[in-house]
């Protein structure tokens, strides 16, 4: 697009302020920040509307049964052969996100460089691939590996993989793609600048990971070497099992399109979103969108109604996602401290909260899927998520988790 195209493209969503410095930038600063605006998806911001916003247009919801553990002991040797003979037949890759930003965390690299060791170095993404390494040795073929990262952390995550000779994976089957980004805007919907020359934005959240990975031309790869499912899993839980021969199994003689690890929460206030059914079909609530009759009802065995938690470990039939990939997800709007540039070009870090940043959530896909097998996990062998330095999910009560597993830090 040129200047002009731009400009009517802009004056259309009332975003005309973005090319307010255009003419003080030189050729490349100006040709760059017209190809940032082109690539904004406007449509999102449609998402400020309340009438549009994802979080009021829920449908019916009532509590799901998940395969639970008595389900899995009296099955779990044939779930075992289903899901390791999908592994030897290379049917099955794993994918990592770890483009968030991990805030709550508070380190300066990406989570997976954290070095959760206490005596020895011991990094989060060694400590996944560990765990990958030993379905590899069970199934005895090595997984296809994908890391999904972002613009802003790519470069320092696959330069860790490359100094650490990638953790003793082999390299030739893992992959990088970087997730998509959208801009961020101030209470009033208007896009943020950094500089005078480049939009503020932030990755799309991770429920960005399927079109990031279509676009990057991987999903065609794996389809073409005859993956089927995928197995999506976070950064932080550093106790998952990814690949999990017996989880597969179980989705795959399920017929079910999709699987979501479970843990029972500890308690109703536990910050994770809970499966349900909506419409009678699979769906998650977000654990901020859960009403207090929704958190606190109990069946008549006194047990939570709404009791499995979400994990994010799923996986997922390529097929399927290809059709849902089809339709838009629901949007998310989160408030955010945006750093930004104000009316006279000084860059401002904010302190609170000022702005709006949009994303699209993973979970938000198992609604989009037919159905999707709940599988209950026991949460202290499985369910170590670093998501803060100390206290609740943080650095401290994965190490203690680590240990009780065996794991010399
Ligand atoms: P979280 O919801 O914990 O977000 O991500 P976060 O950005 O990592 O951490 P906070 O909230 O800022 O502290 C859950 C998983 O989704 C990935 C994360 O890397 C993590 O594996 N994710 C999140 C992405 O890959 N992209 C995103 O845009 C957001």
């Amino acid at each position: 697009m040129n200047y002009n195209e731009v400009k009517a493209l802009l004056s259309e969503y009332g975003q005309e302020h973005l090319l307010k410095y255009y003419n003080e930038l030189n050729d490349s600063e100006k040709e760059s920040l017209l190809a940032q605006i082109e690539s904004i998806d406007f449509s999102i911001l449609k998402a400020l509307k309340p009438e549009n916003n994802a979080l009021t247009d829920k449908g019916t919801i009532s509590p799901i049964n998940a395969v639970n553990f008595s389900d899995i002991e009296a099955n779990g040797d044939k779930y075992l052969q289903c899901g390791l003979s999908a592994l030897k037949d290379g049917k099955v890759a794993a994918v990592l996100l770890a483009g968030g930003q991990g805030t709550r965390l508070g380190f300066d690299k990406p989570k997976g460089m954290f070095n959760i060791g206490v005596t020895r170095e011991l990094y989060i993404f060694q400590c996944l691939v560990n765990n990958l390494m030993k379905i590899v040795e069970q199934c005895g073929r090595w997984i296809p590996f994908v890391i999904m990262t972002s613009e802003i952390n790519n470069k320092d995550t696959v330069n860790f993989f490359k100094e650490h000779d990638y953790f003793g994976y082999n390299s030739e089957y893992i992959s990088f793609f970087i997730q998509d980004a959208a801009p961020s805007v101030n209470f009033t919907g208007k896009i943020y600048m950094e500089s005078k020359s480049k939009i503020s934005s932030s990755p799309n959240g991770n429920g960005g990971w399927f079109s990031s990975l279509v676009r990057s031309g991987i999903f065609d790869k794996l389809k073409s070497q005859g993956v089927e499912w995928l197995n999506v899993f976070a950064v932080d839980n550093v106790l998952q099992k990814i690949a999990d021969p017996t989880f597969i199994g179980a989705v795959i003689s399920s017929g079910s399109e999709s699987g979501s690890k479970v843990v029972s929460k500890v308690s109703p206030e536990e910050m994770v979103g809970v499966m349900c059914l909506e419409d009678d079909k699979p769906s998650i609530v977000e654990y901020y969108e859960l009403t207090e009759k929704m958190r606190y009802q109990t069946l008549e065995n006194n047990e939570l109604a709404y009791k499995y938690g979400v994990i994010l470990n799923y996986l997922f039939k390529m097929d399927t996602l290809v059709e849902i990939n089809k339709t838009k997800m629901p949007v998310h709007i989160v408030e955010k401290k945006i750093p930004f540039m104000d009316e006279n070009g000084n860059f401002i870090k904010p302190d609170k909260p000022n702005g709006y940043k949009f994303e699209t959530l993973i979970l938000d896909m198992i609604h989009m899927n037919k159905s999707c097998l709940p599988y209950e996990v026991v949460r202290n062998k499985e369910f170590a998520p670093v998501k803060n330095s100390t206290g609740n999910d943080s650095v401290d009560s994965a190490r203690k988790l680590l240990e009780e597993n065996g794991v010399s830090l």
